[in-house]
């Protein structure tokens, strides 16, 4: 009888916390803004959240985003050299040929809203 009841006060205490974590929903984030800098673009339809920015952190990083399983975003856009590849010609790509340009930093990239590339 004592182990039952242990078993179910660690029970709920565990269904407890994963509703209260459930039920919370995504945290608003408000990224820190130089003073200097134009206003953080609105996103609407896409607003920004701790768990998104978390989600995006491990897209970036997740290799399985690519047909052979074998790059990730960060594998060209390597965060110790602000995102870029550090190369002229980068060759890092799936198919392993050089191409006429190399992977340029990624920063601030908040505040292209006219479209990339
Ligand atoms: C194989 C290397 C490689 C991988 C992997 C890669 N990129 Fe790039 N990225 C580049 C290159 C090269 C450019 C420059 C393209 C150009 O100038 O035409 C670029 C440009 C960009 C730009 C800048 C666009 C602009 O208009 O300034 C962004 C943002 C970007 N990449 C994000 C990503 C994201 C997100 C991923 C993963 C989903 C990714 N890249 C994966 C090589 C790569």
């Amino acid at each position: 009888m004592k182990y039952a009841c242990i078993i179910f006060l660690v029970t709920a205490i565990f269904i407890a916390c994963t509703k209260s974590e459930l039920s919370r929903g995504p945290r608003p984030l408000v990224p820190a803004v130089p003073a200097n800098f134009p206003a953080f673009p609105s996103m609407p339809d896409n607003p920004m959240t701790i768990e998104g920015v978390e989600l995006g952190r491990k897209l970036f990083y997740d290799k399985r985003l690519s047909g052979l399983n074998n790059i990730s975003c960060a594998s060209c856009h390597q965060q110790d050299l602000a995102f870029a590849d550090g190369v002229a010609f980068s060759n890092i790509g799936a198919s392993g040929k050089f191409l006429h340009r190399n992977a340029p930093a990624l920063f601030n990239m908040a505040w292209v809203t006219n479209g990339l590339f």
